[in-house]
């Protein structure tokens, strides 16, 4: 007979092996962290950066340099991960390209870098 507790403990040690080789198996963002990106996104970036990404805002008409639209190809390649965090972390300077460092955290900046590259740097789009 089996006792309930090593029952339990089977699932448990069960669960535990499925999950971290799904962890392993794909360098998948959570989607945690997404849900907090599109969050900072929608209520600091989208006014300049467009709801699409593409950065064909209202506010891009009066800024030199313009926004980078994220969806294209050339910022596609131009941009890592590494790159967009420290720029969002420091800004541009002499752009509109502000640095963030001191209003998001750094969790925000990742996620926000996560919630971009997902949604509109993603190669299929
Ligand atoms: C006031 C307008 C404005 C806002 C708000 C804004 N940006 Fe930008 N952003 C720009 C402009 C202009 C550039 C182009 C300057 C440049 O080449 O870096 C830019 C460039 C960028 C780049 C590319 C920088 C590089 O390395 O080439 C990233 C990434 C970026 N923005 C992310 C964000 C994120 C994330 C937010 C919100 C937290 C945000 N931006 C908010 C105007 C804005």
């Amino acid at each position: 007979m089996h006792s309930p507790e090593k029952i339990t403990a089977q699932k448990i040690l069960g669960f535990l092996i499925l999950s971290l080789s799904t962890i392993a198996a794909s360098h998948h963002v959570p989607n945690s962290s997404i849900a907090l990106g599109e969050v900072v996104y929608q209520g600091r970036c989208k006014v300049c950066h467009g709801n699409l990404g593409d950065g064909k805002t209202f506010a891009a008409n009066a800024l030199f340099p313009p926004p980078k639209n994220f969806t294209s190809k050339s910022t596609k390649t131009e941009l890592s991960f590494k790159r967009m965090i420290r720029s969002i972390t420091k800004g541009t300077p002499n752009t509109a390209m502000m640095p963030w460092e001191n209003i998001l955290s750094e969790q925000e900046i990742i996620a926000v870098v996560n919630y971009i590259r997902q949604r509109f740097m993603s190669p299929q789009k």
